[in-house]
């Protein structure tokens, strides 16, 4: 079964005896990710920091932004076919956009590969991209931290603002990030989970 092997081939590059950012890193290194690692591991830390700001747990939040990202080392190409071998349901919607299953590719490698169970970590993995219906303090956490470390390199031009929005509350940093997005012509798709998200921020915080 191809599910497993692709399991199998990520469990292969990894030791034991290596520590957890040691073994991510081996990850991305495998699949020439290197710039995704590096800003998965500024995401950890922003998170880490976040967490022990507004009293949640700081080893669940830098974990979770260690991992959130690891499946990007599966191809926009690929994800559709990878996520049907993993037994990922897809919306309509992810089959049109496909980069945003890497956030539920990562989820799974989670548990499979680094055993972790804790479901408040998993979750805060599985939606850091459209965060959901009843998003937890951990997934505004590792939310805000992709947005305010984001890829692109450099500080993102919306940084300051949300920094001060979040100085209100992380719910709040979180629906000024999304209503900005919402309103944004490059949204392309609106995804069901970023949906809720958008209709609940609103209610609680306009
Ligand atoms: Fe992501
Ligand atoms: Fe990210």
């Amino acid at each position: 079964m191809i599910t497993i092997s692709l399991i199998e081939e990520i469990r292969r590059l990894i030791n034991d005896e290596d520590s957890f950012e040691t073994q991510v890193q081996k990850i991305f290194v495998a699949y020439h990710c290197v710039p995704i690692f590096d800003h998965s591991l500024e995401v950890a830390r922003e998170a880490k920091a976040l967490a022990k700001t507004y009293g949640e747990d700081a080893y669940g939040a830098f974990r979770a932004g260690l991992l959130h990202d690891i499946g990007g080392i599966i191809p926009n190409e690929n994800r559709v076919s990878v996520a049907t071998k993993l037994e990922i349901d897809l919306y309509e919607e992810e089959h049109t956009v496909p980069m945003i299953i890497h956030q539920k590719i990562s989820k799974v490698i989670a548990k499979e590969i680094f055993h972790i169970e804790d479901q408040n970590v998993l979750t805060a993995i599985e939606t850091h991209t459209t965060l959901h219906k009843k998003p937890s303090a951990l997934d505004h956490i590792v939310f805000l931290a992709d947005k305010l470390k984001w890829d692109q390199g450099g500080e993102p031009p919306y940084g300051d603002e949300l920094r001060r929005a979040m100085q209100q509350s992380l719910e709040y940093g979180s629906f000024y990030f999304i209503d900005q997005l919402y309103h944004s012509p490059s949204l392309k798709i609106i995804h069901p989970w970023l949906r809720d998200a958008y209709e609940r921020l609103k209610a609680t915080n306009e």
